[in-house]
């Protein structure tokens, strides 16, 4: 089932802020996007002052305006609860609003994402706005998704988050016993004798700063306040859902994820979306396959699911530190077409005009201070948006087939970050990266998934930085190697339970067994600083992190060359069962990782979606019309790689008969279709 089934065509528009004009601007707006064939706007996004001037008082005269004229004009709406910031009258006399900052600061009004998650006041009147827009607008047939809010985030240390935190835990942990033993508050003489001794972990409390950096003295506390807040942004969400829910249940609730933003654990609140739908803001320069890697993130949020690209910039980034760097003629183009590669069934920007004030007046947009059709950024706009309305609903609901997938878990994430050592050097998105990395240039489709998500679909699942093992996981691990598939998992792997606790017996803990190996030591290498190891006849560096690994079973397939520790193994494989489990003791360059996938996919008999060629990106998207295969060139010239047989070039209409080499122009794509129909050879392009 698709998300909507209403929707006929690739939704392209993003945020529309009419506001922030005078009227007279509006008719000239709609001219100006429908001639750039924008069919989808994002209403209503910042505008609770407007629509709530006072306490009891609620005016959508003028959203009822804009509502009217974008509906008379053909324009699916995206409606926004206008929860994303709290007016100031409502700060200045309900200041439980307010949030409390990591220094313990109250805040003043100001800025925006300001609510404090668990104020009374902002969980009685976001939902109640929101039920109140959804009442008001019910009759609207154009409205295809509700928007709540906009980019929730994290963080308040206020008294009332305290108090919620402390009712967090009796519910999680029952007894203060249990909490006092899963917090280990034997140490530092932290025993808990009444739920009111807990504070808020903030800079006030269980952290400090050393040497420039905030650490923590509590990784349990510190954790779990970070899934406590994460839960609180989620019930406020849910809020606003709920009210809207009762009153147009067929529209679908979703509200804008933003990237590797790690104050919120997206697999949870994937849950409680209808569609996920996250902003794509790359910085310039940014490696194609780090992008990639985010969209294949939010898609495996929802279990393969194509998602929304709610927001993303035509031109420039101004909030970024160069900002002011231009995206490249075609680039717009070729990132709107990598999300839709990768899982994408819109491409939404913002905005669509450029703001006249405050911060955002620097910022990109589909019409820009101009205000007319000739700029360039507003041409390269108009194009897509006519080869997207080409490809009508072709595309749309195509699912992703992979047989690899890379684990990427909040918890773990969390954890690694709280930890105290073994090396401020350990990055553990830029581990996950290393491995997606060596998938992308293969082009072999992979998911990235959750701990929640089975693994018995993939033959191959990679799991760097496994440091936290949460319970049952270890088992989940057990069986899928047990059953013919090939685990890897890194250095740093198997130390502590979901508690951050860390189990006697030896890491890596529960993956013991599975791995055949004993790390028995760590050493942290300082930047500049690197031992060596061969693997299949190379040499390559060992950086960051070198475990000290004692086999059990395992075979060693790579060891090091350097120091006290030469001789010992980098790289273990463990057969276990029908399948292999491999442990990569430290972290190390590209090439390495190129090396060790390309020979574990080949020894799974997992091929490229086609075979690479120079910076082309291929990924394969499938849905009951057939097969499309999207092509990109990242690269400044012209690339040729091998067209299936049988297709149609979606974008020049160009056929195929044979199987032959095409080119893709510099910066350019091609989707190649092929009808369901006339797929001949099932499993091969
Ligand atoms: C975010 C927000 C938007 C806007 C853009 C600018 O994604 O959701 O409101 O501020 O950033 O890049
Ligand atoms: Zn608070």
């Amino acid at each position: 089932m698709r998300w909507n089934e209403r929707v006929k065509q690739v939704l392209y528009g993003g945020d529309y802020n009419p506001e922030q004009w005078p009227e007279e601007i509006w008719q000239e707006d709609m001219r100006l996007l429908k001639e750039a064939h924008i069919n989808t706007l994002t209403l209503n996004v910042f505008s609770w002052a407007a629509l709530q001037p006072s306490e009891d008082v609620y005016d959508f005269t003028r959203l009822d305006r804009v509502m009217s004229l974008v509906r008379d004009h053909g324009f699916k709406v995206c409606l926004a609860t206008s929860t994303g910031a709290h007016p100031a009258w409502m700060a200045k006399r309900h200041p439980d609003i307010l949030r409390v900052d990591f220094e313990g600061r109250k805040r003043k009004f100001g800025d925006r994402h300001n609510s404090c998650p668990n104020s009374r006041t902002y969980r009685k009147y976001a939902p109640l706005l929101a039920g109140k827009l959804a009442e008001h607008y019910r009759n609207y047939d154009n409205i295809i998704c509700w928007h709540v809010s906009n980019e929730f985030s994290s963080g308040c240390w206020c008294e009332n988050c305290e108090a919620a935190f402390r009712t967090w835990l009796q519910r999680k942990y029952g007894t203060l016993d249990a909490l006092n033993e899963a917090w280990d508050t034997a140490f530092w003489s932290h025993t808990f004798y009444d739920w009111d001794e807990i504070p808020a972990p903030n800079l006030l409390s269980e952290y400090y700063v050393y040497d420039g950096r905030v650490r923590t003295s509590f990784q349990g506390i510190a954790l779990d306040y970070r899934r406590f807040m994460s839960d609180s942004v989620l019930e406020c969400y849910q809020l606003e859902k709920d009210a809207i829910r009762q009153v147009t249940p067929d529209i679908p609730v979703t509200t804008n994820m933003m990237g590797l933003y790690d104050g919120l654990d997206y697999e949870k609140w994937a849950g409680a979306v209808d569609v996920i739908a996250w902003d794509n803001y790359p910085a310039p320069g940014e490696e194609p396959a780090k992008t990639a890697m985010k969209h294949d993130q939010f898609r495996g949020l929802k279990g393969g699911k194509p998602f929304l690209l709610m927001e993303q910039t035509p031109s420039v980034t101004n909030w970024q530190p160069y900002g002011g760097a231009l995206k490249r003629p075609g680039v717009m183009r070729l990132q709107s077409y990598q999300a839709m590669a990768h899982g994408a069934d819109s491409v939404m920007f913002f905005q669509m005009r450029r703001s006249a004030g405050a911060s955002e007046k620097l910022h990109g947009a589909v019409i820009d201070h101009v205000g007319t059709d000739q700029p360039r950024v507003f041409r390269e706009v108009k194009e897509l948006g006519r080869e997207l309305d080409r490809l009508g609903e072709l595309t749309l609901g195509a699912e992703s087939p992979a047989q690899a997938a890379i684990l990427f878990d909040w918890d773990n994430r969390w954890a690694i970050e709280e930890s105290a050592g073994p090396s401020v050097r350990l990055d553990y998105t830029g581990e996950v990266l290393n491995y997606y990395r060596a998938f992308y240039e293969r082009n072999i489709p992979v998911d990235v998934i959750g701990t929640g998500t089975a693994l018995s679909k993939y033959r191959v699942v990679i799991a760097p930085m496994l440091y936290m093992i949460k319970s049952g996981f270890d088992e989940a691990v057990r069986r899928f190697v047990a059953d013919g598939g090939t685990f890897v998992t890194t250095f740093f792997s198997g130390i502590a339970d979901e508690h951050d606790r860390i189990p006697v017996g030896g890491y890596p803990g529960p993956l013991r067994d599975v791995l055949g190996i004993w790390a028995e030591e760590s050493d942290a290498l300082p930047p500049g600083k690197k031992n060596h190891f061969q693997f299949e006849g190379k040499r390559y560096p060992a950086r960051i992190l070198c475990d000290l690994v004692h086999t059990e079973g395992a075979d060693p397939v790579a060891v090091y060359e350097d120091d006290f520790y030469a001789g010992m193994p980098a790289v273990t494989v463990h057969r276990f069962g029908l399948g292999y489990a491999c442990y990569v003791a430290t972290s190390s360059k590209p090439k390495f990782y190129r090396r060790l996938i390309r020979r574990i996919c080949q020894e799974q008999d997992i091929r490229p979606v086609v075979e690479p060629a120079g910076k082309v990106e291929a990924t394969l998207r499938i849905n009951a019309n057939g097969r499309f295969l999207y092509l990109l060139n990242h690269e400044e010239r012209e690339a040729a790689v091998y067209a299936p047989q049988d297709a149609v070039d979606l974008l020049t209409g160009e056929h195929f008969t044979a199987e032959r080499l095409v080119t893709v122009p510099a910066l350019g794509v091609r989707i190649l279709f092929t009808a369901a129909g006339e797929i001949t050879e099932p499993g091969r392009n």
